[in-house]
């Protein structure tokens, strides 16, 4: 049987670099998605170096012709895709914040990114997911998405005002349990990942985790068996508050 193909979003640093890393020695043939084509280039020749099966591809999630040539591309050569990482996000800092100040522009550019690049990327790369015998795909998610964690005032992200990022991660979360039920009856599983708080230029120095550790989520839930979970919210195997 030929290479099991993944393509992870915003895989040119960072976790999604890590992820694509982790699945490519796992023996998945996996396209590494960048929107800036030279940093993608680069990320894969630096995995390819490393023995890996791995190629870029171009892929902006906030820009539909780009999104449309890339499932062109994949539809054509490899011609499958079993499972999709949906890893590219951005956290915006100038104008990010509390309910009553978060400015419309850093909820609108923080959605296009984290939200409704996530939506168009998943339906445009549907059809080829559904000729899988196995297809994954995993959204990635936060605690910071939790409204469970957000309510509860012994959280420790209680009072954690990111409003953008925090309501646009809600609404992955949302997403992913709607198009699980969608895909109910159909080998594809749909799950939403916490990664943990993870070293990366989003994360900060400060972070307790390794990229090694914050990609651990993605890979498992891109690798679930047949008999595995779908519509779930997971970090490391357990399954998080919604
Ligand atoms: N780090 C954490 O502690 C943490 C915690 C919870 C959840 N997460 C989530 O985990 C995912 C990866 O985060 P990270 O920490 O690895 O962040 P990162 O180091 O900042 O990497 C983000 C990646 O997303 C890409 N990206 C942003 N906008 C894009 C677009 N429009 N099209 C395509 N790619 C785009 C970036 O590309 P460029 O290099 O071109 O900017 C980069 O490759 C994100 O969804 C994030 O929200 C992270």
């Amino acid at each position: 049987m030929s290479r099991r193909v993944a393509l992870v979003t915003g895989g040119n640093k960072g976790i999604g670099l890590e992820t694509a890393r982790q699945l490519a020695r796992l023996g998945h043939a996996v396209l590494l998605g960048a929107r800036d084509e030279a940093a993608g280039r680069r990320a894969a020749q630096g995995l390819a170096a490393e023995g890996l099966d791995v190629r870029a591809i171009r892929l902006d999630v906030t820009d539909a012709a780009s999104i449309a040539a890339a499932a062109a591309t994949i539809a054509r050569d490899p011609g499958r895709l079993d499972v999709l990482v949906n890893n590219a996000g951005v956290a915006i800092k100038a104008g990010d914040g509390a309910a009553s100040a978060v400015t419309l522009d850093a909820l609108r550019r923080t959605f296009e990114a984290n939200f409704f690049g996530l939506v168009a990327v998943t339906q445009a790369l549907l059809p080829l997911l559904r000729r899988s015998p196995a297809g994954r795909i995993v959204n990635l998610s936060s605690i910071l998405g939790s409204a469970a964690e957000h309510a509860d005032p012994n959280s420790p992200i209680h009072g954690y005002a990111m409003v953008a990022y925090n309501t646009s991660k809600a609404a992955v979360n949302l997403y992913t349990i709607q198009l699980a039920l969608e895909l109910a009856g159909t080998p594809i599983k749909v799950n939403a990942a916490h990664p943990g708080w993870v070293k990366t230029d989003m994360g900060g120095p400060e972070a307790p985790l390794s990229v090694m550790d914050g990609a651990k989520t993605s890979v498992a839930l891109a690798t679930l068996p047949d008999d595995g979970p779908s519509g779930g919210y997971y970090h490391m195997g357990v399954h998080m508050r919604w």
